[in-house]
C-alpha cells in the first residue's frame, strides 16, 4: 500500500515537476497543502486510473490520473477539492478524471459543504475523444445542480483551454494567478490558423484580459500562494449551503461606532468625486472589505464585508470612476453579485450615488436595455435582507434599480445630501423650459434645485424610511440587519423566473 501510494502520488514524475516548479508554479499536492487546514486532507480516489486503449494509452497509466481529489477544512469548515496535476497529461480530463471531480460534487451537495476546483488543465484528453467530452458534459451538468446550492469557487492556475473553462464559467467565483493562469476556448495556435490573429496566450486569456476587459474572472492573484490564501480569506464569508447561514466571526469592532467624517465626505459641489471604498470601509467591521471584480466597471463596487461578524454584501456606486454611472458592465457585475448574494443567504447593503444609465449609441447598440434590466430583476427578486443608503446622486431609472423601496428594499435611509429625482436640475429644466433665455434657465435650475435636490420629497411620500446622519450609518445599517435576521417573504410558485440574459 505505502509503495503504491508513494508511486502515486509521484505524479507525472520528477521530470514534468521540476518543469512545472520551473514555471514559477506548485504542484496539485503542493496547492492543497497552502489550501486547506494543516493535516486536514482526505484524499479519495488516489489509485484510478484511465481506462484508454487508442494511441497505445494502455502503456502509459498513471494512477489518480491527472487529479487530486477529496475533502479537508479550511479554518475548521468543510470543503470539497479537487486539484488538476498538470504533470499528468497536462491535467487534461479523461472519463476517470471526470468521475472523480463529479464523485467529490455529488458529496459536497449531498453533506452541502462547498466545492473548490483548482484548474491546471489542457481541456479534453484529445486521446479519449468523446468519452472526454461526455466526462465535460457530466461536470457542466452537475455545475448546474449545485448552483445556487453550494458555493462553488474555481482558481484557475495555469493554461486551461477547451472544457477547462467552460466549467469554472459556470461556477460562482473565478480566480486567476497573474502571468501563469490562462483561460481560452482555443489557445493562440488555433486562433492564428482560424483567424490568421496572432496573439500571446496572456493577451488572449491571462489575468489581466479576464479581470479587466471580460469580467471572466473575478480576482488576480500574484503567485499561487497568494491565490489560495485568499481563497481562505474569502470562504471565510461564505455559508456552507443555501441550507445555512454565513459564519459569524466574533468582532472587536463597536456595532455603533460613530465616524464623524462621513459627515463631510460628500463635497458641496454635485460634481465633486469621492471615494465610495471609504465610506463602505467605514461602515463594515475593521475596515475589512473583500472586493470582487475591482478592475473591472469600477463604476461600481462589490464585495463582502462583515456587520456584527456576519457576512452583508455590498453594492455601491463610485463617483471617483465615471461619477459612478450605471452602463453595461456595471449592470452585469452588480447584477450576478445579487443574485449570488440572494441565493446564499447574504443580506445585501446598498451604497448609492448614481447620476443614471450612461446614455449613447455605444451603450445602446450594445444592449443596456437588457443589461441594465438585469440588475432591476435581481435586486427585484433578492429576498434576503436589504438596505439602501443613498449618499447624494439617485436619478432616473437607476434610482430605482438600486434597491429602492419599489423594489421591495426593506430599509431605505438617505443622507441629507441625497438628491432623488428624475434627472439633474439643468437637464430637466432645459427640457420642461425650453425656449427660456439663459438667465431665466439658471433661475429656473435654482427653483428646481431647492424643491428636488434633497431626500425630503421622497421622505414625504415614504420612499426613504428615515433621513440619517451619516456618522450614524453603521448603527442603522447593524440595527437593521439584526431586525431583518428572521426576514420571510413568500414567493410566488414558479420553476425560476426568466431573467433578461
Ligand atoms: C492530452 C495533453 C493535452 C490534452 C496537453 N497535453 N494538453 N494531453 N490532451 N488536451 C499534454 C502534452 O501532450 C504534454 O505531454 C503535456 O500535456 C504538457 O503540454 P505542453 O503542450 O508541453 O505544455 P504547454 O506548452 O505549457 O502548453 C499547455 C497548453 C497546450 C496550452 C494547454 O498543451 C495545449 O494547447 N493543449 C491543447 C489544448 C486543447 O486544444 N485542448 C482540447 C480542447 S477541446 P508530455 O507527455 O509531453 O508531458 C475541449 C473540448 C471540450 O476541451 C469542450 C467543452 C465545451
Amino acid at each position: 500500500m505505502e509503495r503504491r501510494r508513494a508511486a502515486a502520488e509521484l505524479g507525472g514524475g520528477q521530470r514534468r515537476t521540476d518543469a512545472h516548479h520551473a514555471k514559477g508554479r506548485l504542484t496539485a499536492r503542493e496547492r492543497l497543502h497552502i489550501l486547506l487546514d494543516e493535516g486536514s486532507f482526505e484524499e479519495v480516489d488516489l489509485y484510478v486510473e484511465h481506462n484508454c486503449v487508442d494511441f497505445d494509452m494502455q502503456r502509459n497509466v498513471i494512477p489518480g490520473d491527472g487529479a487530486v481529489t477529496g475533502s479537508g477544512t479550511i479554518n475548521g469548515r468543510l470543503v470539497y477539492v479537487f486539484s488538476q496535476d498538470f504533470t499528468v497529461f497536462g491535467g487534461s480530463l479523461s472519463e476517470r478524471q471526470a468521475q472523480k471531480i463529479c464523485k467529490i460534487m455529488d458529496m459536497a451537495m449531498r453533506v452541502g459543504a462547498p466545492v473548490i476546483g483548482l484548474n491546471d488543465s489542457g481541456g479534453a484528453r484529445i486521446q479519449e475523444g468523446v468519452s472526454s467530452l461526455a466526462g465535460y458534459g457530466e461536470i457542466f451538468q452537475r455545475n448546474v445542480d449545485a448552483s445556487g446550492v453550494i458555493p462553488q469557487i474555481s482558481v484557475i492556475m495555469g493554461p486551461c483551454a477547451g472544457g477547462a473553462v467552460y466549467s469554472p464559467a459556470m461556477t460562482d467565483f473565478i480566480f486567476m494567478v497573474e502571468d501563469s493562469s490562462y483561460m481560452f476556448v482555443t489557445g493562440p495556435d488555433v486562433v492564428k490558423t482560424v483567424t490568421g490573429e496572432q496573439v500571446t496566450q496572456e493577451q488572449l486569456g491571462g489575468a489581466v484580459t479576464h479581470t479587466t476587459k471580460t469580467s471572466v474572472a473575478d480576482l488576480a492573484f500574484r503567485d499561487d500562494i497568494e491565490a489560495l490564501l485568499g481563497v481562505r480569506d474569502f470562504v471565510d464569508y461564505l455559508p456552507q449551503s443555501n441550507r445555512d447561514q454565513p459564519p459569524v466571526r466574533p468582532s472587536a469592532d463597536p456595532w455603533d461606532r460613530k465616524d464623524f467624517g462621513l459627515d463631510t465626505i460628500v463635497p458641496s459641489s454635485p460634481t465633486q468625486p469621492y471615494d465610495m471604498r471609504e465610506v463602505v470601509q467605514t461602515i463594515v467591521d475593521e475596515a475589512e472589505f473583500f472586493e470582487i471584480q475591482p478592475k473591472h466597471a469600477a463604476n461600481i463596487l462589490c464585495g463582502f464585508g462583515r456587520v456584527e461578524g456576519r457576512t452583508v454584501g455590498i453594492v455601491a456606486n463610485q463617483p471617483l470612476v465615471m461619477a459612478g454611472v450605471l452602463d453595461i458592465n456595471a449592470s452585469k457585475k452588480a447584477a450576478r453579485f445579487v443574485a449570488f448574494c440572494d441565493a446564499f443567504n447574504i443580506p445585501i447593503v446598498s451604497f448609492v450615488d448614481v447620476p443614471g444609465f450612461l446614455p449613447g449609441t455605444a451603450q445602446e447598440h450594445n444592449g443596456i436595455i437588457k443589461h441594465g434590466a438585469k440588475l432591476a430583476f435581481a435586486y427585484a427578486e433578492a429576498t434576503v435582507p436589504k438596505i439602501t443608503i443613498i449618499t447624494r446622486k439617485a436619478y432616473g431609472g437607476a434610482y430605482i434599480v438600486m434597491a429602492s423601496k419599489h423594489l421591495r428594499c426593506d430599509l431605505n435611509y438617505a443622507w441629507p445630501t441625497a438628491e432623488i429625482a428624475v434627472m439633474g436640475a439643468k437637464g430637466a429644466v432645459e427640457i420642461i423650459f425650453r425656449g427660456e433665455t439663459e438667465a431665466g434657465i439658471a433661475e429656473r435650475t435654482r427653483e428646481y434645485e431647492d424643491r428636488f435636490a434633497n431626500p425630503f420629497v421622497a421622505a414625504s411620500k415614504g420612499f426613504i424610511d428615515e433621513v440619517i446622519h451619516p456618522h450614524s450609518t453603521r448603527r442603522r445599517i447593524a440595527l437593521g440587519l439584526r431586525k431583518l435576521r428572521n426576514k420571510q417573504v413568500e414567493s410566488r410558485r414558479k420553476k425560476h423566473g426568466n431573467i433578461p440574459l
